[in-house]
């Protein structure tokens, strides 16, 4: 018998453990319907702010052979605008989980953004973008910072509530412990690293913001790590650099419920999502095994 792949997360039902990612394709309804179809288990959005963003001016990614350094400056149309392309998808796939990514530049505001969130099984707290100013790491990056956050954003929203971290710190348990405490329900380890690449013809930074996120098989190892260390707190959503079935069972033997994927729908199409559910299932089949039994495996 094929073995399934379905899970659940926090209370979602995911066809496959394999999520959309925020920032990839996420902020139009055609392109998340898109996605779904495509094979992904669930959708994350692109962080939705309360006012709309215009971003960082090009260049805002740059390729490079281990992944992608992108600095894109959170664009996107305000919540209010976003909510409605959000109730196409809706229309369109309603049986697809959908996770709504909510920034800002203080708690309060994200607090706000979530509040009004009515679309939608989860939202997901962007505690980490590397690269805009007031928002991301700058307030979630220490257990203190993220607590505030996460508490904040709990007392406005009933909805399941994941948490982003980043993995700029010396400790991220502690601030999974922080986020968890403070009621999140799933933590999604990794975002991007703050990076930097230079033209060395024009002497200058590539990107227009200067800094970016390095995210793809660059980071897989740390967000491994990441996931190793916080997966007994709370159901993990394993980000970072998955590209193929074995980096997605890697995420899953660390410990996550399930898995992230975004760099690779960049450079490998939206196939992937397909080629990384068959190639679990053969290898379960091939082992006699159940996902369940992969989940953790690496950590006994
Ligand atoms: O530039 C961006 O929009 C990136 C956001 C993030 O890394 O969270």
């Amino acid at each position: 018998m094929t073995p399934g792949i379905e899970v659940e997360l926090a209370g979602l039902r995911l066809r496959n453990p394999l999520i959309l990612a925020s920032g990839i394709m996420g902020n139009t309804a055609s392109a998340l319907v898109r996605v779904y179809r495509a094979g992904a288990g669930a959708l994350t959005t692109k962080t939705v702010t309360k006012e709309p963003v215009e971003g960082y001016r090009n260049p805002v990614v740059v390729e490079l052979p281990f992944g992608l350094l992108n600095a894109m400056g959170l664009p996107n149309p305000g919540v209010d605008y976003f909510l409605e392309e959000l109730r196409a998808v809706k229309r369109e796939v309603p049986e697809a989980p959908l996770i709504v990514s909510v920034g800002g530049n203080s708690p309060d505001e994200v607090a706000d953004v979530a509040s009004v969130v009515d679309v939608g099984e989860a939202v997901e707290i962007n505690a980490s973008c590397p690269h805009v100013s007031g928002h991301g790491v700058e307030i979630g990056s220490t257990p203190e910072l993220i607590g505030e956050l996460v508490r904040k954003v709990r007392e406005s929203t009933s909805k399941p509530l994941f948490v982003k971290l980043t993995p700029m710190t010396h400790d991220i348990r502690s601030l999974g412990e922080a986020a968890v405490e403070a009621g999140a329900d799933v933590l999604v380890a990794i975002n991007t690293i703050r990076a930097m690449v230079i033209d060395v013809e024009a002497m200058k930074p590539v990107l227009s913001n200067k800094f970016g996120g390095l995210s793809g098989p660059a980071i897989r190892p740390v967000a491994v790590r990441a996931v190793y260390e916080l997966s007994d707190l709370a159901p993990v959503v394993g980000v970072g650099g998955v590209e193929t079935w074995r980096d997605a069972l890697e995420m899953i033997m660390a410990g996550a419920t399930a898995v992230g994927i975004g760099t690779a729908v960049y450079k490998k199409g939206l196939n992937v999502f397909e080629e990384i559910s068959q190639g679990i299932i053969k290898y379960l089949e091939s082992r006699g095994l159940t996902l369940k039994e992969v989940v953790g495996a690496a950590k006994s």
